[in-house]
């Protein structure tokens, strides 16, 4: 299905666009149908329009930052080697771009969760000045000014007016795409026992057993989607899911990153404070630091550098390697 739509997909208008379409994705065993706004479901026209705008520098403040550059397609969408991101004018943000892997299927938005709905969130990330900086009119001008985004904003919203909410919505459908479920994980999930060598298969025991990272990274997305402290700091500078809550229990609570295509979304945690998957593991095999709200569940791990191999050859096996190269992804 992928390497069809690797060959057909790369010509933003042409009819083959078809096998872009939600059907054709693969997604993780036992869900069956990607969820799209209440606002906005699927169109063939808006997700081209999505795409385009994805990758379109101009709707930024000094038209020099995209969505893409933060969450590149190569790097699992996240901001690989990058431990903050930069955004207009080089500013920084203080944290670390995540990989938008499986967004459609997430109950909140941000480390901290601030944000309920994916529309939401990527209207924050368009106005944000620490990300793009953008206004109406920054982008209504942006799309104007482009026969190429005003041929595809016709096509897909008619005379409706240019806006920042509807370039979200357009912007959410191309997002919401973004799905991973073919990994050697999931295929060995599926019942193919040789998908996962010796080693790895040793890694997903520890993973679910003596490391039990699967209490938290768990379900096919790799996360429970809650939010918890894995003590990686004594003191937490970001101070997380408090900044939301104002409860002092929430302070250096985050939510759990799904794990998929974690390879290559270095480096790692809120703050990218954590340089390699290795760092991690050695993170969580001393049960983290001390800190108050640490979750019960971080506790020392006795793991034996064998096992430390094995654990980190099995989250390689979360890597969907379709996923990276998936023109129907790619820059039109
Ligand atoms: C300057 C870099 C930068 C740019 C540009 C940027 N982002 Fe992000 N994005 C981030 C960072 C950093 C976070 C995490 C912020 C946080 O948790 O507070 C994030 C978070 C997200 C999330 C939430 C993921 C999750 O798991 O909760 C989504 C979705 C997202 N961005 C989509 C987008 C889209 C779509 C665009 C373009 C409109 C965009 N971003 C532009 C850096 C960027
Ligand atoms: C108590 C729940 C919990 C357990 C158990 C847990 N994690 Fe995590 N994990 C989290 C949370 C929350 C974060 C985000 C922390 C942060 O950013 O400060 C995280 C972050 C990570 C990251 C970085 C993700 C990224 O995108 O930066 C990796 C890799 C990871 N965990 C792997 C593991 C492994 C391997 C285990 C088992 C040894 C494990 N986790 C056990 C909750 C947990």
């Amino acid at each position: 299905m992928i390497g069809l739509c690797a060959i057909s997909c790369s010509e933003s208008t042409s009819p083959s666009m078809d096998s872009c379409s939600p059907s054709m994705m693969n997604l993780p065993g036992g869900i069956s149908v990607i969820p799209f706004s209440a606002h906005q479901s699927y169109s063939q026209p808006v997700f081209v329009l999505g795409r385009a705008l994805f990758y379109e520098g101009n709707l930024s403040g000094d038209a020099s930052v995209s969505c893409a550059s933060c969450h590149k397609q190569a790097f699992g969408f996240s901001d690989a080697g990058n431990i903050v991101s930069k955004g207009v004018a080089s500013e920084s943000g203080m944290r670390n771009a995540p990989t938008l892997i499986n967004s459609a299927f997430q109950a909140s938005f941000f480390m901290d969760g601030r944000s309920a709905t994916l529309e939401r969130q990527i209207e924050d990330a368009l106005r944000s000045p620490n990300e793009m900086y953008a206004t109406d009119s920054i982008v209504k001008k942006a799309v104007i000014n482009s026969s190429r985004l005003s041929q595809l904003w016709k096509q897909a919203f008619g005379e409706q007016e240019i806006t920042l909410g509807g370039v979200s919505m357009a912007i959410g459908v191309f997002t919401r795409m973004i799905v991973s479920g073919s990994t050697p994980h999931d295929a060995f999930l599926a019942g193919n026992q040789s998908a996962l060598n010796q080693r790895e298969q040793r890694g997903k025991l520890l993973f679910d057993g003596k490391a039990h990272c699967v209490k938290c990274h768990g379900g096919p997305h790799l996360s429970d989607g809650l939010f918890h402290s894995t003590g990686l700091h004594t003191h937490y500078y970001d101070k997380g899911r408090y900044y939301v809550t104002k409860s002092d229990a929430d302070i250096g609570t985050f939510k759990t990153p799904t794990l998929r295509n974690i390879a290559l979304t270095h480096p790692y945690m809120h703050d990218g404070s954590l340089p390699t998957l290795r760092s991690v593991i050695e993170h969580y095999n001393a049960g983290g630091k001390q800190f108050i709200n640490k979750s019960s569940d971080i506790i020392p791990l006795n793991l034996t550098k064998e096992e430390m191999d094995d654990l980190e050859a099995y989250l390689h096996a979360f890597t969907d390697s379709s996923l990276i190269r998936n023109a129907c992804l790619s820059k039109p």
